[in-house]
This record gives C-alpha cells, sequence and structure tokens, in this order.
C-alpha cells in the first residue's frame, strides 16, 4: 500500500509563528506514518507544482524563526485564467491527500472554494491582525503587539524628554486589535482605530487637558486603518490580487492636524512590516504548535472543510466557511481602553 501524502502551504502576508506550525505539522505527520510535502509560495506554488519534501531535517532549528521557510506570496487562484483546474490536476498529480492551508482570511477564503468543489483542504488561521473570526486568536498577533508595546515604551521616554506629542501608526488592516492591545499595554494616552470614529477636535480637547494638568507629553497609537472623516489613507490606490488597498500615512496626517489644534510640536512614526518580522514570542510558538498538531489530527480523521481554532484554552475544529467576515473590535473593549485617555 502506497503512503498518505499531506502537504502543506503558507500564503498573503508572512507572520511569526509560522515556522512553529510548519514544524508541528511535520513532526505529527511524519510519526503517522504520512509522506509530507512544503508547497512553496501560497497557491502559486500549487499552481506551478513548486513543492519540497518535508522531513525531520527540513524542519530542524526553525521553531524559533520568523518568516515561513516555505515562502509565500499573495497570489489568488480565483482571479487566474485556469488557476483552480491547475490546483486540482496538481493535487491529483501530486497524489495527495490532503493540503493544509495555513493563512489569513484570504488564503482560507480559497481553501474553502477548493473544498466546496472537492478538494481535501484544512486550514489554519494566522495574521498578525487578529480578525479571523471563529478563533479566539490568531498566532502572530501577540509578537505583533509585543513589538508595538515595546516601541511604545520607546517613544514614551523620548516624548517625555522633549515635550512632544509622539503617534506610532501600527498595523492591522481594517481591525484595531493590534492597536487596542499594544495601546492598552505600552500605556497609550489616546487610541485610534477604524472600527470607532473619532474627530480630531476631541482627541486635541483630551490632549489639551492632559496637558492642562502638568503633563507635557502624549503618546497616540493609531490603527493604520483609521479614517480621517470618515476617509482611509492609502499609500497607493492600487489594489493586491484580493482586493485589498494598501494602507499607510494616516499618523503622519494626523499629527499635522493635532499639532494645528493643539499649538503641540507633535511627530509620527509608522512601524510597519517590523511588526511582521523575527522570532515569535513563546505564546505563539505554542499557538502555532498546537495548531499544527491539530491540523494533522483532523487529516487523519478526514475532518476536511474545517479550521482549526482557539477556544478558551481548547483547539477545537470550526468550519472554514468561518471566515468569511472580519472579526473586529467590540465597543465593551474600546470602552475599557477609553478609561485612559487623555
Ligand atoms: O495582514 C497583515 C498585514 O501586515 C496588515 O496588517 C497590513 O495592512 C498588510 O499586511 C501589509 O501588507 P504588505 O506586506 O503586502 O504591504
Amino acid at each position: 500500500m502506497s503512503m498518505k501524502r499531506l502537504a502543506m502551504l503558507t500564503g498573503g502576508g508572512d507572520c511569526p509563528g509560522l515556522n512553529p506550525v510548519i514544524r508541528a505539522a511535520t513532526r505529527r505527520a511524519l510519526q503517522e506514518g504520512y509522506e509530507v510535502l512544503g508547497i512553496r509560495n501560497g497557491w502559486k506554488g500549487m499552481i506551478e507544482k513548486n513543492f519540497i519534501p518535508l522531513d525531520r531535517r527540513a524542519v530542524a532549528g526553525i521553531l524559533h524563526r520568523g518568516g515561513t521557510i516555505l515562502g509565500t506570496s499573495r497570489t489568488n487562484p480565483r482571479k487566474m485564467e485556469g488557476a483552480v483546474e491547475k490546483i486540482f490536476e496538481n493535487f491529483k498529480g501530486l497524489n495527495l491527500d490532503v493540503l493544509i492551508a495555513i493563512g489569513g482570511d484570504d488564503t482560507l477564503g480559497v481553501a474553502y472554494e477548493l473544498y466546496r468543489k472537492g478538494l481535501a483542504t484544512i486550514g489554519v488561521p494566522k495574521t498578525i491582525d487578529n480578525d479571523i473570526p471563529g478563533t479566539d486568536y490568531t498566532f502572530g498577533f501577540d509578537t505583533a503587539v509585543n513589538i508595538a508595546m515595546e516601541a511604545l515604551d520607546r517613544l514614551h521616554t523620548t516624548a517625555e524628554s522633549h515635550h512632544r506629542v509622539l503617534i506610532a501608526e501600527l498595523m492591522g488592516r481594517h481591525a484595531g486589535w493590534i492597536t487596542l492591545h499594544a495601546g492598552m499595554a505600552g500605556g497609550a494616552d489616546y487610541i485610534l482605530l477604524p472600527e470607532f470614529p473619532k474627530s480630531m477636535v476631541e482627541v486635541a480637547e483630551a490632549l489639551k487637558k492632559r496637558h492642562a494638568t502638568g503633563r507635557t507629553f502624549s503618546i497616540i497609537a493609531v490603527a493604520e486603518g483609521f479614517k480621517i472623516e470618515g476617509e482611509e489613507v492609502l499609500q497607493t490606490q492600487e489594489k493586491d490580487a484580493f482586493g485589498h488597498v494598501r494602507l499607510g500615512g494616516v499618523g503622519e496626517r494626523i499629527a499635522k492636524l493635532i499639532e494645528k489644534l493643539t499649538g503641540f510640536e507633535t511627530r509620527s512614526v509608522v512601524l510597519g512590516h517590523l511588526q511582521r518580522g523575527g522570532a515569535p514570542t513563546a505564546y505563539d510558538r505554542v499557538l502555532g504548535t498546537r495548531y499544527g498538531l491539530k491540523a494533522v489530527e483532523l487529516a487523519m480523521q478526514g475532518q476536511f472543510g474545517k479550521m482549526v481554532a482557539l477556544h478558551g484554552t481548547e483547539i477545537v475544529a470550526v468550519d472554514l466557511q468561518s471566515v468569511t467576515k472580519a472579526k473586529v473590535v467590540t465597543q465593551e473593549l474600546y470602552a475599557e481602553a477609553q478609561t485612559f485617555f487623555g
């Protein structure tokens, strides 16, 4: 009897914790007697039949490494003529029994569509943005939050010395999770999220009040997707293959407005891809590892069309279908953070 074959791919933006998933899934699958393949560069590799064999050696020494040893891309097969058919052809040609797709809403959306068309897929939710529904947390988020928190700590000391307002623009696309958590952990004096409109006059008044009590500096954490008077700030008008705009520049815009409204010297900094690079935290290594193990367990049980998820402290399986809508910050959580504004 021929050996069962399991493949995995990583798609979308990279994220600390991907390598722990790859390592755990590979080691568990090898123990269960699977032959394991790593598809290179997300869906692009499935279309091009670009893969590497994954054995014990291939996944040694990667637990602590950021990024993904498989490479990634934002290739969207749904937008490419004949690509979905090619994926089916290569799945068959490679004698695969199951494909584990490790990615965010885009990658998992494709995995779900392929599952509906008859392909044996299983999803693992990844993103620093933490905006995937159906799971309490995605891996990568904790690392990004810690990096952003450390940046806010550093901004505090220089803001205080120079009596400035400093604004940190943080990632997260249309969800404010990174900014909310980093802002709370880093003691930001104002937190601006895509989910909650705020007028610059309101922010300026809060800062003026704070400075009237003798404080001479303030820190604002703003999410890249925050809208100024209902408008997102874009780096370019171009969209990627999944239709996403490239956000960027809101921090600088706000800095100018706040300086004008308050008279306080105001500067901004964009943290950007620093939030996505480097080693995963212990939390993300453990979460990624547990997700990887569970994905193989689902593969063994033939539970396709599922995504592994964290519910409380348990790793469970939910329908891949649940990823269609982004998970955003709730009013209750924002209200907690608001206690510390100004
Ligand atoms: O989804 C992860 C993320 O880092 C977002 O927070 C950010 O808006 C986007 O990816 C940036 O994408 P890229 O790396 O393609 O510029």
